[in-house]
């Protein structure tokens, strides 16, 4: 009853606080907030709204420094924020963008009649927009940092919690939260500390419709806001080495010498700390903590068990949960033979020998090299037999 008796009290306060003056200005709609929204104009003792046409960045100028919002961003058209209802009460608003109130732009030009509500104007002001900053920043997670009264400021972590984290993800398209990081998790911010006991309930579409204290905070940058939204995890990158040299990339992939070492590296342009980075290949898995976004998996010596598709996934730690981004493109690693190489050494010693023997007969058809012993060799001793030979 008392709290009927108080609503209804506050209800009336309310309302006649807005009965408003002739020409002030107010931000209506869905997915309005305070500094963005469909304009509202009073006149002639009601509300009304402003046809599109000729709506341009002067003139939500003028309506974002009315509204004391900062600057423009954004002139909105054909009702983007919803149609609203009543009069239309200006046609064509044609600001210069250095006027005080709309009230002060000239409105020139005949109403155009066939105007109606789904072409009605509004802005997107600069205040209450939001960005993420600070040390270890990926697109959806970050210090917190709110812009008003022309410049960016923090939020101080007092009464920070995972539902004001939803509202900043939501805001910035980033998906749910996943952490509301307190502390300056990402580093201390500067500047003002524009807001602190931020009371989101979690559905809110934007920071700014939520319950907030703009009051001077007792609280420092060392207790800068954060957070850490669950945008999916980037796909990590994968690349092979081999110190010693023992590596050949052929059609079926990368080829390793028996016994050489090698190193596997994955990384991650973003970084979410604290994250590891897991190897895997025929069917084990290794562990390795991501340092500066990569890690590398060392092994001293080839064996014909490594052989196999090599792919890294990046995990993100959080108490409550794991995250796991999508698997790197696979290296598929062989495990050569070292006799092989043996082999293309005798290939290469005897393919030597023989060039040499050629040029030799070339430009001195009487030398014979009497040390050859290959099937090839005895032939070509056998052919110069006839010839008077002798050796230089
Ligand atoms: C103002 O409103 C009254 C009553 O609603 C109406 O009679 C009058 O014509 C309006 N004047 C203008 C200028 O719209
Ligand atoms: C807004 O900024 C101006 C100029 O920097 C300053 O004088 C004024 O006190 C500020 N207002 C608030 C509410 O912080
Ligand atoms: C805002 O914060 C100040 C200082 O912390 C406090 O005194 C005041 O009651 C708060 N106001 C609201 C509406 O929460
Ligand atoms: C990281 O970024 C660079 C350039 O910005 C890009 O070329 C590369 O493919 C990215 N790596 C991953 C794993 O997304
Ligand atoms: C990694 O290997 C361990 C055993 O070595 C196994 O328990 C775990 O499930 C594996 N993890 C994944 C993601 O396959």
């Amino acid at each position: 009853m008392w709290t009927q008796q108080t609503n209804f009290f506050l209800l009336a306060t309310v309302s006649y606080v807005s009965a408003a003056a002739d020409g002030q200005i107010r931000l209506a709609g869905s997915g309005s907030t305070r500094c963005s929204g469909r304009v509202e104009i009073y006149h002639n003792s009601s509300w009304g709204t402003i046809c599109d046409d000729d709506w341009d960045l002067n003139d939500a100028e003028v309506v974002c420094r009315q509204l004391d919002c900062g600057t423009a961003l954004s002139a909105t058209t054909k009702a983007h924020f919803g149609a609203g209802t009543g009069h239309i009460w200006l046609h064509f608003a044609t600001c210069s963008g250095n006027e005080n109130s709309l009230s002060e732009c000239d409105r020139n030009g005949l109403p155009k009649q066939s105007c109606g509500h789904h072409e009605d104007a509004g802005v997107i002001c600069s205040d209450g927009q939001i960005r993420l900053a600070g040390s270890g920043l990926t697109r959806c997670s970050g210090r917190v940092e709110i812009y008003h009264n022309s410049s960016w400021g923090t939020i101080c972590d007092d009464a920070w919690d995972l539902k004001d984290a939803e509202v900043v993800c939501r805001q910035l398209d980033c998906g749910t939260a996943l952490s509301a990081t307190k502390n300056a998790h990402f580093g201390a911010g500067t500047g003002p500390i524009w807001l602190h006991h931020v009371g989101c309930d979690g559905s809110e579409s934007s920071l700014s419709e939520c319950d907030l204290n703009r009051s001077q905070p007792s609280c420092g940058h060392s207790e800068d806001a954060g957070v850490l939204c669950s945008v999916p995890l980037q796909q990590p990158s994968i690349s092979l080495t081999s110190p010693n040299g023992g590596l050949v990339w052929g059609p079926e992939g990368a080829e390793i010498t028996k016994g050489s070492s090698f190193i596997f590296s994955c990384s991650i342009n973003s970084s979410y700390a604290p994250g590891c980075f897991r190897l895997f290949f025929s069917g084990v898995n290794l562990t390795e903590p991501a340092v500066d976004h990569s890690a590398s998996f060392s092994f001293p010596a080839a064996e014909y068990e490594h052989q196999g598709s090599y792919s890294c996934v990046y995990e993100l730690l959080l108490p409550s949960r794991t995250f796991t981004s999508a698997e790197s493109a696979p290296i598929h690693l062989i495990i050569t033979s070292p006799g092989i190489l043996v082999l293309l050494l005798v290939l290469l010693v005897v393919g030597l020998v023989l060039w040499r023997r050629r040029r030799a007969r070339r430009f001195d058809p009487h030398c014979v090299i009497m040390w050859a012993t290959d099937n090839n060799l005895v032939i070509d001793f056998i052919y110069m037999k006839n010839v008077y030979t002798y050796c230089i």
